[in-house]
């Protein structure tokens, strides 16, 4: 198996393994260089959906997602689908998977099943590396914070997906969420310093209203959105990404109009987190 990086903070493409049969010692490296780069790529791979589920049943549980389409055949897989005649796609925006629940999902297993002829690319952001760059001044100001963090205004009945063409295909209209996490939170593997609020799911800081909360998150997320911290995942065939949601935030490009795109994705259980 060899590495490399896909940008210098972030993310590495794996060469030389199959997913379908990475286990024991093989399946353990795996997971150190996603905890620490964030984001993994693996081409060429033979990971039908229920190759797909056992892999992620051999790395640990699997957490079903309340929202996104969901296939009768394998209910652990959520189904990340813009058919040809829809404007919007899911997750078109930055953010991090399951920040609204208290334990959030460690991370994602996201596999191509159809793909534009060009574009739909995933970015990925190293927040390892943005808690990093801040300011010692800024680092000070967030040191005791927590947030709060919902996914109600999105996914709810009226919330920003059921504004457009995705709102009949979401589901979970019902579901109430909402967790609160540290500002800096320590990697649970890797003991690493990461920014833990994201512009999707992150309303406000503990104690504070949305206004008074929004001039420092802003400031948090500018700094998070750098490029010098984003790697770019470029879907082909046969790609599977395998991304942690502690150590990095990520964003769907939505600039394939006209033509469908559909990925599978299993959502790894994940631990207590911890400043
Ligand atoms: C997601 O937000 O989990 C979907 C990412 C993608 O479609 O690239």
């Amino acid at each position: 198996m060899k590495m490399k990086p896909l940008a210098p903070e972030c993310g590495v493409e794996v060469e030389g393994v199959q997913l379908a049969e990475a286990r024991g010692e093989t399946l353990e490296s795996i997971k150190q260089a996603i905890w620490e780069h964030g984001v993994a790529v693996f081409r060429d791979q033979e990971l039908g959906p229920e190759a797909q589920i056992d892999f992620a049943r051999a790395w640990g549980g699997i957490d079903i997602n309340a929202y996104f389409p969901l296939d009768d055949r394998w209910p652990e897989i959520a189904v990340v689908r813009k058919r040809a005649d829809q404007q919007t796609n899911i997750g078109g925006a930055w953010h991090t998977d399951h920040s609204y629940d208290q334990v959030p999902a460690m991370g994602s297993i996201l596999a191509a099943r159809v793909l534009p002829p060009t574009g739909g690319d995933t970015l990925f952001s190293h927040m390892g590396a943005a808690y990093d760059a801040l300011s010692d001044d800024l680092k000070a100001r967030i040191e005791d914070l927590s947030a709060f963090h919902t996914a109600d205004h999105v996914y709810q009945e009226g919330g920003i997906y059921a504004q457009t063409d995705q709102g009949a295909d979401l589901r979970g209209h019902e579901v109430r969420t909402g967790a609160t996490h540290p500002v800096v939170i320590r990697h649970p593997r890797t003991g690493r310093r990461l920014l833990y609020v994201n512009p999707s799911f992150t309303i406000h800081f503990t104690g504070q209203t949305g206004a008074q909360s929004l001039p420092l998150m802003q400031e948090l997320w500018a700094e998070a959105m750098k490029p010098a911290h984003q790697c770019r995942v470029v879907w082909q065939p046969g790609t599977v990404t395998i991304w942690d949601n502690r150590t990095t935030w990520h964003n769907a490009l939505n600039d394939y109009q006209g033509h469908a795109r559909e990925l599978h994705r299993i959502t790894l259980t994940g631990e207590p987190l911890a400043a």
